[in-house]
């Protein structure tokens, strides 16, 4: 069962070659999410991926937010979101990564989360891991326990999960 929801997952999911520039082959959710069936699945199984207690599930912008919301309100858990700078009104926290050209900043609101709360990111794509690992340093910067980090799909070939066990992080699981 869960094997055929991953499946139909990863079915619907298109490779749409040289975009957003030539070279790069982009993975198109946008077929996952049209289908009904597809996305269910796709929520389905992230929720399958979550730790015993979770506090907070925390996405990110934009296409993460699209996977955490709905998660989150199966969890029974509030949903947080990490932008890119000048979206959020409050007091945040960032944090800067590399990307292969220039920079890239994530903000959270420095009071979205508690010190302890059991944490769980959800995003669709695992690439060069920046993401995540960003995300990861203001989930610590706040003093909360990340408990598990889970995305639709991972690009196995950028070797994010590396990236990510660099920086201690070693529960990162993708559906496809
Ligand atoms: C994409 C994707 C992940 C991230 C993964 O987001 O949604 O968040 O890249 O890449 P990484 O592992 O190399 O960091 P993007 O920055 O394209 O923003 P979007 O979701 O707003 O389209």
């Amino acid at each position: 069962e869960s094997q055929e929801r991953r499946s139909l997952v990863s079915s619907l999911i298109e490779d749409v070659p040289d975009f957003p520039k030539p070279g790069v082959m982009f993975k198109d959710i946008t077929p996952l999410l049209a289908s009904a069936r597809g996305f269910q699945a796709a929520v389905t199984e992230l929720v399958t991926t979550a730790p015993r207690h979770v506090d907070v599930v925390v996405g990110m912008e934009a296409r993460g937010f699209i996977f955490a919301a709905p998660v989150a309100l199966a969890l029974g858990a509030g949903f947080v979101p990490v932008r890119k700078p000048g979206k959020l009104p409050g007091d945040t926290i960032s944090h800067s990564f590399e990307l292969e050209y220039g920079h890239e900043t994530l903000t959270m609101h420095r009071d979205a989360i508690r010190p302890g709360a059991r944490v769980m990111v959800i995003d669709d794509v695992l690439a060069t891991g920046g993401t995540i690992g960003a995300t990861a340093e203001l989930i610590r910067e706040l003093g909360a326990e990340l408990a598990q980090v889970s995305v639709v799909m991972e690009l196995a070939f950028l070797d994010g999960r590396a990236r990510l066990a660099e920086r201690g992080i070693d529960n990162c699981t993708a559906l496809v």
